[in-house]
C-alpha cells in the first residue's frame, strides 16, 4: 500500500501539472520525439522550398527562373535520341492517344475520374502529362503534383520508372517518399507516396499547402486509406478552389467515385489486350494428364500445412465465401469429363492450392509452350518462398541457365524488385511468383502465362494496418479478370486457374471495401488524430459507410483501454497510438514495453499475434504437440511460452538448426521467421515514435523480469479478462459478458489443474458451441489493478517528464506491485531442454 500511494502521488503530480498547463503538455508530450519523429521529417521532405504565401517579387523571380530551367532540361531530353526513343514508347500505350482529353477536362473541372486497364498507362503517365503541361507552360516550379499508390514497392518502382522515363535520377523533378524512406530534392514537382505518408501529412498541414494536384491511384482497390483519404479530399477541396483533384482505377466501376464528388468527369481509356485462352483445373488435368490424388495433395503443402488448416478450421473457415464455394463444389457436374478427371476433381481440396501441380504445370510449360514469362498469382509470401525452395530442387525449374525465378511481394528489396521488369536472356524463362500486389499495382511486360491459385492473403505488411491475420481468403471474379489480363499484353497468352470452373462461378463480383470488413478502431484514432470532429458524423460521409454499431464498438473500445477519453478526445496514449500503424492493443504493449525498458519479449510477443500461430495441433498427433508446447511454459501464459519457443529457436538458428528446432517442437518454421523480421519492423515504428532512441541495452533492463511482461500484456490485452473460480480438483472461467467461458486445448492453461492467479487475460474469444479462449496468460489483483485499462494511467505512464525523472523510481515501484505472486519470479529464455 506504500508503494501504492508513491505511484497515486506521482499521478497527482502529473495530474496538477497537467491541469495547469494543459496547452504546453500537448506539445511537451512530442518534444521528445523531435529529432527522429517520422511526422517531422514527413514534413521535412513535403516542404515547399519557397512556399508560394510569401509572395514577394524576388521569390516570384526564382521561381520563374527555375522553371525556364527545369523547360530547357525537358526540351533537351526530348530532342536527344533516348529521349526520342522513350517518347516513341510512351506514345504507343493507350493513355497516350487520351493525352488532349485528360489535359482538358483536368484544367476545366476541379476532380476528375481516370479508369482505363492495368498496363495502359494511368499511373507512369498521367501524372507526367500533368508535370510536363506546367512545366513547358513555364510554371513549372510552381506546381507540385503528389500521386498516392497503397504499397510502398508500387511508389518506389513508379517513381524510378518515370524518373527514366524523364532521363533524369530519382531525386531530381520526380521523387517518393514511403515510411522510413525517401527520395526528395530542392526541384522535385511530382512525389510519388503511400497513402498513408499523406494522410500523416495532413495532420500536420491540413490544407495541403503548396499542394496543386492531389492524384490517388488504385481507387478501386477500396483500401481503407483511400476511402478514408477521399472524405478528407471531399472536405479539403471547397477550401482550397485552384486544387485539383484526380482519380485512377483499373475498373470499371467508376461510376460510384463520380456521383460521391458531385458528378465529377470520367474518362475512360480504352485498352488493347490480345485474347487470352482461359482453363479451369478440369482442363489442365485433361490437357496434361496430370492426376490429383489424395496422397499427393498431402505432399502438396507437407505436413506443416495440413496442420495449420486443421488448426484454423474453426476460426476462419465459416466465411460465406469459401462455403459458397464449398457448396458450389458440392453441386458440381463434372460428367462431361473422362472418369480419370472427375476422380481426381472429387479429391480437389479447396484449402489446398496444390504446389505438386504448380511445379508440374510449371515443367510443363518449360518443356512444351513457347517463350514468354509466367507469372504464379499466389497466396501470400510465406507460401511464395515455400514454393520457391520446392522449384529451386526442381532439375530444370532450379537451372538457372534455363529458368531465372523471381518473387514479387510487399516486402522486398528495391534491388529484387529491377529484376522483376528486366528480361531475361534468350533461352531463359523467367517466372515470377507474386502476390496480389501484380493484379493492378505492378506491370510487368513480358508475361504470357499466368498460373491463378484463386486466393489472397493480407499480408505481414497489411497485418501492420490493423488487419488481422487472415488465412486465404477466394478472390473475386473482377480480381480473377485482371489476373487472367496479365498474360495477353504483349501477345495472345494462356491463362491457368488452378480450381474448377464450378469455384470460379460461385466467386463474388467485388470485394467488399476495407472499410466495410476491417475493425475501426485505428480509423477512428485517425479521425481524432487530424481533428476531424465526431467520429460517426465523419464515417457516416464515407463512400460506402460502416455499420453505426461497428462505429460504436470501436468507440467505445477505444474509450475503454484508454486512448479516448469520455467526450471522444485523443488521450496521450491515444495520440501515441496514432503514430503506430499496429492495432491499438499491440500497440499499447509495445509502448509500455519501451517505457518500461522491457521490450525484447514484448517485440516478440506483439509479432506473434500479428502472425499465424506458431504452435502446430496436427490432428492425429495432437497430444504430442501440446505436450510440446507445454515445455516452453511452467508460468501459466500461452504469450511467455512463445517468447521462450522463439527464444529457443533463434539459438538453434545460430547452429542452423532452426528447422529441426521446429519440427521437434511442433512449431512452424515459417511463423518463427515472420516473428523475426516483424519485430525489427515494430522496432522501427517505435523509434519513429521518439520513445526509443536506438536499439540500447537500457531497452532491455528489465526484459527477463516475467511480472514485468505479464503486466504488459495485461495492459495490451485488456478488457479480454476472465475470472478464475477454483473449485476441489480444478478450475472454472468467467468473463462478465459471457458467464462461463472454456480454454482451446492446446493453451497451456488448459492442461493445468490450478491456475494460482485469479485472472486471465486473453486476445481473442471465439463462439463455436461454448465460448473458447485462445493465447491467455494469468495475471495477479495487482497487475490488474495497475494495468487494467484505466485512462489516467496511461496517460502518467507516457508523459515523457515522469518518464524521465521519475523512471527508474517508478518501475521499481511496479515491480515490487506486481511480483507479489507465488511463481519464482525470474524468466528464462533458451531452449527447453
Ligand atoms: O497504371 P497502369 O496500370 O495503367 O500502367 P503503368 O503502371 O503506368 O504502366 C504503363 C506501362 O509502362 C506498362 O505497360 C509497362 O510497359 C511500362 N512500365 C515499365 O516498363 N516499367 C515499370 N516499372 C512500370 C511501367
Ligand atoms: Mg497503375
Amino acid at each position: 500500500f506504500g508503494l501504492l500511494k508513491r505511484v497515486n502521488a506521482y499521478l497527482g503530480e502529473y495530474l496538477s501539472k497537467k491541469s495547469r498547463n494543459k496547452e504546453s503538455f500537448s506539445d511537451n508530450c512530442f518534444s521528445r520525439s523531435s529529432s527522429n519523429s517520422s511526422i517531422v521529417t514527413e514534413e521535412g521532405l513535403f516542404e515547399q522550398p519557397e512556399p508560394l504565401a510569401s509572395g514577394t517579387a524576388v521569390m516570384e523571380k526564382i521561381l520563374l527562373r527555375r522553371s525556364s530551367l527545369l523547360r530547357d532540361q525537358q526540351q533537351a531530353w526530348q530532342e536527344s535520341l533516348e529521349g526520342r526513343e522513350m517518347l516513341e514508347f510512351r506514345q504507343s500505350l493507350p493513355a497516350y492517344k487520351e493525352k488532349d482529353t485528360i489535359l482538358t477536362a483536368i484544367l476545366q473541372n476541379q476532380v476528375v475520374i481516370i479508369s482505363g486497364e492495368t498496363g495502359c498507362g494511368k499511373t507512369t503517365q498521367i501524372p507526367q502529362f500533368i508535370l510536363e503541361s506546367e512545366i513547358d507552360s513555364a510554371r513549372g516550379a510552381f506546381c507540385s503534383i503528389i500521386c498516392t499508390q497503397p504499397r510502398r514497392i508500387s511508389a518506389i518502382s513508379v517513381s524510378e520508372r518515370v524518373a527514366s522515363e524523364r532521363g533524369e535520377k530519382l531525386g531530381e523533378s520526380v521523387g517518393y517518399k514511403v515510411r522510413l524512406e525517401g527520395i526528395k530534392g530542392r526541384d522535385t514537382r511530382l512525389l510519388f507516396c503511400t497513402t498513408g505518408i499523406l494522410l500523416r501529412r495532413l495532420l500536420v498541414d491540413r490544407n495541403l499547402k503548396g499542394v496543386t494536384h492531389v492524384i490517388v491511384d488504385e481507387i478501386h482497390e477500396r483500401g481503407m486509406n483511400e476511402d478514408f483519404l477521399l472524405i478528407v479530399l471531399k472536405d479539403l477541396l471547397p477550401r482550397r478552389p485552384e486544387l485539383k483533384l484526380i482519380l485512377m482505377s483499373a475498373t470499371l466501376d467508376a461510376e460510384l467515385f463520380s456521383s460521391y464528388f458531385d458528378g465529377a468527369p470520367l474518362i475512360h481509356i480504352p485498352g488493347f489486350t490480345y485474347p487470352v485462352r482461359t482453363h479451369f483445373l478440369e482442363n489442365i488435368l485433361e490437357m496434361t494428364g496430370y492426376r490429383l490424388t489424395p496422397s499427393n495433395q498431402i505432399d502438396d503443402y507437407g505436413q506443416e500445412r495440413m496442420w495449420k488448416m486443421s488448426k484454423q478450421a474453426p476460426r476462419k473457415r465459416k466465411s460465406q465465401i469459401v462455403s459458397s464455394v464449398e457448396d458450389a463444389l458440392r453441386a458440381a457436374d463434372f460428367k462431361d469429363f473422362s472418369p480419370q478427371i472427375q476422380e481426381s476433381l472429387s479429391c480437389w481440396n479447396p484449402d489446398c492450392i496444390g504446389f505438386n501441380l504448380i511445379e508440374y504445370l510449371l515443367s510443363y510449360i518449360c518443356e512444351n509452350e513457347r517463350p514468354g514469362a509466367v507469372l504464379v498469382f499466389m497466396t501470400g509470401w510465406d507460401d511464395i518462398s515455400s514454393l520457391k525452395d520446392k522449384l529451386q530442387a526442381h532439375p530444370v525449374l532450379g537451372d538457372p541457365s534455363r529458368v531465372l525465378l523471381l518473387t514479387c511481394h510487399g516486402s522486398m528489396a528495391s534491388s529484387e524488385q529491377k529484376l522483376i521488369f528486366e528480361e531475361p536472356e534468350d533461352g531463359v524463362r523467367k517466372i515470377v511468383l507474386t502476390t496480389n500486389i501484380a493484379e493492378t499495382s505492378i506491370t510487368i511486360n513480358d508475361v504470357v502465362f499466368v498460373l491463378d491459385c484463386g486466393k489472397a492473403k493480407e499480408t505481414s505488411y497489411d497485418a501492420l494496418n490493423n488487419t488481422p491475420c487472415l488465412l486465404p481468403s477466394w478472390v473475386s471474379k473482377v480480381s480473377t479478370q485482371q489476373r487472367r489480363g496479365r498474360a495477353g499484353r504483349v501477345q495472345p497468352g494462356e491463362c491457368y486457374h488452378l480450381y474448377p470452373r464450378c469455384v470460379y462461378d460461385a466467386f463474388t463480383e467485388y470485394q467488399l471495401p476495407e472499410i466495410l470488413r476491417t475493425p475501426l478502431q485505428s480509423l477512428c484514432l485517425q479521425i481524432k488524430s487530424l481533428k476531424l470532429g465526431s467520429i460517426s458524423e465523419f464515417l457516416s460521409r464515407a463512400l460506402q459507410s460502416p455499420k453505426l454499431l461497428a462505429v460504436q464498438n470501436a468507440i467505445e473500445y477505444l474509450k475503454v483501454i484508454g486512448a479516448l477519453d469520455e467526450n471522444e478526445n485523443l488521450t496521450v496514449l491515444g495520440r501515441y497510438l496514432t503514430m503506430l500503424p499496429v492495432e491499438p492493443k499491440l500497440g499499447k504493449m509495445l509502448i509500455l514495453g519501451a517505457i518500461l525498458n522491457c521490450l525484447d519479449p514484448v517485440l516478440t510477443i506483439v509479432a506473434g499475434l500479428s502472425v499465424r500461430d506458431p504452435f502446430l495441433t496436427p490432428l492425429d498427433k495432437k497430444d504430442l504437440a501440446e505436450t510440446a508446447k507445454l515445455q516452453f511454459s511452467h508460468d501459466h501464459s500461452d504469450h511467455l511460452a512463445l517468447v521462450r519457443a522463439y527464444e529457443g529457436w533463434k539459438e538453434a538458428e545460430k547452429d542452423l538448426a532452426g528447422y529441426d528446432y521446429c519440427w521437434k517442437n511442433f512449431l512452424s518454421a515459417q511463423s518463427m521467421k515472420a516473428i523475426d523480421s516483424l519485430r525489427e519492423e515494430f522496432l522501427s515504428l517505435l523509434k519513429d515514435t521518439g520513445l526509443i532512441d536506438g536499439y540500447a541495452t537500457s531497452c532491455n533492463d528489465w526484459s527477463y523480469d516475467q511480472h514485468l511482461i505479464r503486466a504488459i500484456i495485461c495492459y495490451g490485452l485488456y478488457p479480454g479478462i476472465c475470472s478464475v473460480v477454483h473449485n476441489e480438483k480444478s478450475f472454472s472461467l468467467k468473463t462478465m459478458e459471457d458467464g462461463p467461458v472454456l480454454l482451446y486445448s492446446n493453451s497451456v492453461n488448459a492442461r493445468e489443474s490450478r491456475i494460482p492467479y485469479p485472472w486471465l487475460v486473453f486476445n481473442e474469444k471465439i463462439k463455436v458451441n461454448s465460448v473458447f479462449l485462445r493465447d491467455s496468460t494469468a495475471v495477479s489483483d495487482s497487475v490488474l489493478l495497475l494495468f487494467g485499462g484505466s485512462i489516467s494511467r496511461g496517460d502518467v505512464l507516457l508523459n515523457p517528464q515522469i518518464v524521465l525523472h521519475l523512471h527508474h523510481e517508478l518501475i521499481s515501484a511496479i515491480r515490487l506491485l506486481v511480483s507479489e505472486d507465488q511463481c519464482d519470479g525470474r524468466f528464462v529464455f533458451g531452449r527447453p531442454d
